[in-house]
């Protein structure tokens, strides 16, 4: 038997920014978007907030409940609580070390975002096809993404995840301001293109908030609720044992529903804000059709908004692109720590030797993700609709194949086999309140395993499949 882990968070403000730090991260401020602009805006946001405020909460106080109460990590957790149910937990692992994979590769792309400003070229980088163009490339964005996982690994071998955790308090702030500051900026813009059609950045406001129900089928809805609910997973990092792992380091006198409510408000805070930075600005300089970019909406859309900033534009770009590296780098150091701890427990090894071959094993799959946008290309279509290369079918299994799954499990093995009780006790330790407790019973037992049951078909792309075959011919599911 392992042994429990030593309480180490010494304040509920510690595990509070700690979560938020792993939680907050290019899922907010790069997924989030291009997301929100693919599903057309309001509807996404909609469908997004509902399910913070159900599925968000039910999931993650799951998470950190069973963390603290069984004191181990998500590989362990589940079999020290009921041995038959220990595959869960080795599933779950699976979830961190496929986003390794793909989460260097964008963080590569930050840091030459973060370069090419920090060397004035601001006017280059706002060229159409220049973010094609350098992912494409057979060199450079290789060389980015060995750099930042190169940091990376260097902060989980040696350790210092607590001068990191230290560092991101004062970034992160930062980053939030000089977010709300674009995004004002943003409202401010108006573009006339080539046909002569103008557009203001209050028009992009109005695509972003307001949901337009028009031409939406119940196959479309189902589709755009798949998307939000990945997004919530990744963003909240949930089902993937990290809130887990944390959740073992909470002391038991921490009020475990507050804590809770502040991790939810402030990653959906900072993605929401995200959203109206880059949403109105890409509406404004490509119109809805410049909506479905897809990943690379972010590094397209925002250094047009730097580009027309003049001169200033060179050094707000530098400043933004460094700290939304910053907060790259604090999520993706919790995803390699999440895999160290893990192997280091299972073989019994130590740090220095596993945080080695860990990194070398990201190394290798990373490059190999990269070259999917060269090399290895391919256009493969989602179950989603969406045309994926490489990074988005690794993106694709993680959150929307294997999250839903795991999340099910969860769900059947907390409602039916231990029960909502187990749960509610730990959040009740020391007399804490869990007002929330009836809701929370009747979602883990009933709402998400349906719910999860059929987004994972959904996700498999059977459930179109069967709607299509048992519709009545010309029907539009
Ligand atoms: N939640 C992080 C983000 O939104 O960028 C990403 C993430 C962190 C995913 C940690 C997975 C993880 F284990």
């Amino acid at each position: 038997m392992e042994h429990k882990n030593h309480a180490s968070f010494t304040s509920s403000l510690g595990f509070i920014l700690t979560a938020a730090g792993s939680a907050v991260g290019v899922g907010n401020i790069w997924r989030f978007p291009y997301l929100a602009a693919k599903d057309g805006g309001g509807l996404f946001l909609l469908v997004y907030l509902g399910l913070v405020l159900t599925f968000g909460f039910t999931l993650l106080t799951t998470d950190i409940a069973i963390g603290r109460r069984t004191g181990q990590n998500a590989w362990h957790a589940f079999g020290s609580i009921r041995p038959r149910w220990g595959f869960l937990g080795k599933l779950t692992f699976l979830v961190p070390a496929i986003i390794m994979t793909y989460y260097a590769v964008i963080g590569g792309w930050i840091l030459k975002y973060a370069v090419v400003y920090l060397c004035g070229q601001r006017t280059q980088a706002a060229q159409d096809g220049y973010f094609l163009e350098f992912i494409t490339s057979s060199v450079s964005p290789i060389v980015f993404l060995l750099i930042f996982l190169a940091i990376t690994a260097f902060v989980v071998y040696a350790g210092v995840e607590k001068g990191i955790e230290k560092f991101s308090k004062v970034v992160m702030p930062i980053l939030l301001l000089m977010i709300v500051g674009t995004g004002i900026y943003a409202l401010t813009l108006r573009h006339t293109d080539g046909s002569g059609v103008t557009r203001t950045g209050l028009q992009g406001l109005v695509v972003y908030l307001i949901p337009d129900f028009t031409g939406l089928t119940f196959s479309k809805f189902l589709s755009i609720l798949l998307d939000a609910m990945g997004q919530l997973f990744f963003s909240l990092s949930v089902s993937m044992g990290i809130m887990i792992t944390y959740g073992s380091y909470v002391k038991k006198d921490v009020s475990l529903e507050k804590s809770i409510a502040q991790v939810e408000f402030f990653d959906t805070g900072v993605a929401l804000l995200a959203g109206m930075m880059i949403i109105p600005s890409i509406f404004v300089f490509s119109g809805t059709e410049g909506m479905t970019a897809g990943p690379s909406l972010m590094f397209q859309s925002l250094p047009k908004v730097f580009a027309s900033m003049g001169a200033a534009g060179t050094l707000v770009g530098a400043a933004f692109f460094v700290m939304v590296l910053f907060a790259a780098l604090t999520s993706c150091v919790s995803i390699m720590e999440t895999l160290v701890s893990t192997v280091m427990q299972i073989f019994r090894a130590d740090r220095k030797k596993v945080s080695l071959v860990i990194g070398i094993l990201s190394a290798v799959a990373a490059v190999i993700v990269c070259m999917g946008y060269n090399v290895l290309y391919f256009e493969y279509t989602l179950p989603n609709g969406q045309t994926a290369q490489l990074l988005d079918v690794m993106d694709y299994i993680s959150n929307n194949f294997l999250m839903p799954l795991i999340a099910f499990l969860t769900a059947i093995f907390v409602g039916w086999v231990i029960k909502p009780q187990w749960i509610t006790e730990e959040m009740e330790v020391q007399g804490a309140r869990f007002g929330k407790k009836r809701f929370y019973a009747v979602m883990v037992r009933w709402v998400v395993p349906v719910i999860m049951a059929i987004l994972f078909f959904q996700s498999t792309g059977l459930l179109a499949k069967a709607a299509a075959f048992f519709a009545p011919a010309g029907t539009v599911i």
